[in-house]
């Protein structure tokens, strides 16, 4: 049987995770957190890519290359876009797979602009407030997904 795969996309500024605001995001950086993921991915026999661009644009093309491609579930954490880009909400609402959205902070526990999220509707679940362990659940919540 084909091995599933499952796409871990991360939005804008995200690659600053490690620098930016300790508070809200520790001091993990976006490479530790991708191989933290992987090692998960290879416990729950899935293959994890990681993705992350700081363009919307581009952002909504490799949207568009998980769907031709058929991956079998996505995990994202948008950053900042995840509050208002209706361009990366109407490329999520393209996928017919699981998607998992996430973020590091609890984001209901700071400014109100980011107790909005325009994907809340079309994905499957959130998770957020957790760091590190966001992700990690989040990768768990999309294998638990592909079971149906
Ligand atoms: C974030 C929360 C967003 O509000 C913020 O803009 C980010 C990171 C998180 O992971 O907690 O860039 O998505």
């Amino acid at each position: 049987m084909r091995q599933k795969k499952i796409l871990m996309l991360n939005g804008v500024n995200l690659n600053m995770f490690g620098k930016r605001d300790p508070v809200q995001y520790g001091t993990i950086t976006l490479e530790e957190i991708d191989a933290r993921l992987q090692a998960l991915g290879a416990e729950l026999g899935v293959a994890v890519e990681c993705y992350q661009t700081n363009h919307e644009g581009e952002m909504c093309l490799r949207i568009h290359q998980a769907f031709t491609e058929g991956v079998d579930a996505v995990l994202i954490n948008a950053g900042a876009w995840t509050h208002y880009s209706y361009g990366i909400r109407d490329a999520l609402a393209i996928l017919t797979c699981p998607v998992v959205e996430l973020h590091m902070s609890n984001v209901h526990a700071r400014e109100p602009f980011r107790h909005v999220s325009v994907f809340a509707d079309i994905v499957k679940g959130q998770i957020c407030g957790f760091g590190v362990n966001s992700y990690l659940l989040g990768l768990r919540a999309a294998v638990a997904a592909l079971d149906g």
